[in-house]
C-alpha cells in the first residue's frame, strides 16, 4: 500500500491538531489549514507540542517527529492545502451546512485520487458529501479525543462510499497506529456516540438527582465498567460473568435485574438550562485544577493505559 505524500488537515481545532500531530508523528508529511487565522496560529504552535509529547509518552520516536516537523506546513488557503494532498482530513466545527460547502469546495481543489474524510461525531454521511459529485472517495473517520492517542477510529461510508475507499482509509489509519472499526449502516451519532450518550444521560442523572457527586460517578465509571471494557467488551465480560453457562447462564441469572433497572432508567431527551447549571457548577466544584494540567494528568494516564494493553497483547 501506497503511503500519502502529503496529508491536509482542515480545521485547527482539538480533533484536527490531534490528527496532524498524530501524522507527524509518523513522518508524513502535513499541511494544517484554518479559516481563522487565530486558529492556524495556535495549531501551528499546538500540532508540534503534541507531536513531541507522543514521545514522552513512548508511542513515537523523536528522529520520525522532528522529520515530520520540518515537513509540517500551515496553508494560506484551502486551495494551496488541498491541491496536492493524498489524504484531505476535515476537521471543522459539527455544522452540517459548514461541512457540506467545504466538501463542495475540497472537491472543486483536490486531486482526482485523494482520499476525503470527515472527522464528525455523528452527522450522517449521507448529508454530510451531499453536495460532492465524487463521493465514491469520500467517509467518515471518527476519532476519539485526544486522536494522537486513542487508537480507535469508526469508520462510516456513505451510500456511494466504494469498497476501495474504505480499504484504501483502513490501510492509512492502521499504518499510523489506529484501530479503525467499520459500521454497516450509518446511524445518527454513529456507534461510540450512541454509548457515550446512554451512559453519560445516567450518569447526569445520577448527580443531579443526589446520589452521587461528579468525582465519585467519574471513579465509578472509570475503575468500575470503564476498567473492564479496557479489557472486554460489555458481551465479552457478561459472557465471563456467570462461570461456565456463559451468557446464556448470565440472562437467566441477571436479566431480570437488569429488565428492572431499565425500567427505571431515565429516558429524558433535552437537558433544560437550569439543570445544566446544577451540572456545570457540580463539575467545577469536583475539578479546580487548571484544565490544562487535568489535560496533561488524562493524557499520562491514557499513555499507560494503552502500554499495559500493547504488553497484555503480546504476553
Ligand atoms: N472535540 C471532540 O471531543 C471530538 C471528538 C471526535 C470528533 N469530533 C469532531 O471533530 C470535528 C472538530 O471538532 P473540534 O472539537 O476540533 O472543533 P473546534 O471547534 O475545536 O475546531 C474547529 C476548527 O475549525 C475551524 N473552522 C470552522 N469552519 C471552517 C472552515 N469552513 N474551513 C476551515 N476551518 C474552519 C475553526 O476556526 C476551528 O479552529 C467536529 O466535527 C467534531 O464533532 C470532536
Amino acid at each position: 500500500m501506497a503511503l500519502p505524500r502529503k496529508v491536509t488537515v482542515i480545521g485547527a481545532g482539538d480533533i484536527g491538531c490531534g490528527w496532524a500531530a498524530l501524522c507527524v508523528a509518523a513522518g508524513w508529511p502535513v499541511t494544517l489549514f484554518d479559516a481563522s487565522a487565530q486558529g492556524l496560529e495556535r495549531g501551528a504552535a499546538d500540532v508540534p507540542q503534541r507531536a513531541r509529547a507522543l514521545v514522552e509518552q513512548q508511542r513515537a520516536s523523536q528522529g520520525i517527529v522532528e522529520r515530520g516537523l520540518l515537513e509540517f506546513e500551515q496553508a494560506r488557503s484551502l486551495l494551496q492545502g488541498v491541491k496536492d494532498a493524498d489524504w484531505v482530513i476535515e476537521a471543522i466545527s459539527e455544522d452540517l451546512m459548514a461541512k457540506q460547502r467545504l466538501f463542495e469546495s475540497i472537491e472543486q481543489v483536490a486531486g482526482h485520487d485523494a482520499l476525503l474524510t470527515s472527522s464528525s461525531s455523528g452527522l450522517p454521511p449521507g448529508d454530510i458529501f451531499a453536495r460532492c459529485r465524487r463521493q465514491d472517495r469520500c467517509l467518515v473517520a471518527h476519532p476519539l479525543n485526544p486522536p494522537e492517542l486513542i487508537p480507535l477510529v469508526e469508520l462510516v461510508p456513505g451510500p456511494r462510499t466504494t469498497q476501495s475507499t474504505v480499504a484504501r482509509a483502513q490501510d492509512y489509519l492502521r499504518s499510523l497506529g489506529r484501530m479503525p472499526i467499520l459500521l454497516k449502516k450509518a446511524v445518527p451519532g454513529y456507534v461510540v456516540g450512541r454509548i457515550a450518550a446512554a451512559v453519560w444521560r445516567q450518569c447526569i442523572d445520577l448527580v443531579l438527582d443526589g446520589v452521587i457527586d461528579v468525582d465519585e460517578l467519574d471513579r465509578a465509571v472509570s475503575l468500575g465498567p470503564a476498567l473492564g471494557w479496557a479489557a472486554a467488551g460489555p458481551h465479552l465480560t457478561y459472557h465471563l460473568a456467570a462461570g461456565d453457562g456463559g451468557v446464556t447462564l448470565f440472562l437467566q441469572q441477571l436479566l431480570g435485574s437488569f429488565e428492572s433497572w431499565w425500567a427505571e432508567l431515565a429516558t429524558w431527551k433535552r437537558l433544560e438550562p437550569e439543570q445544566q447549571r446544577a451540572l456545570i457548577h457540580s463539575v467545577e466544584r469536583a475539578y479546580k485544577h487548571k484544565l490544562e494540567l487535568l489535560r496533561e494528568a488524562r493524557d499520562r494516564r491514557l499513555g499507560a493505559i494503552l502500554r499495559a494493553l500493547e504488553q497484555a497483547r503480546t504476553t
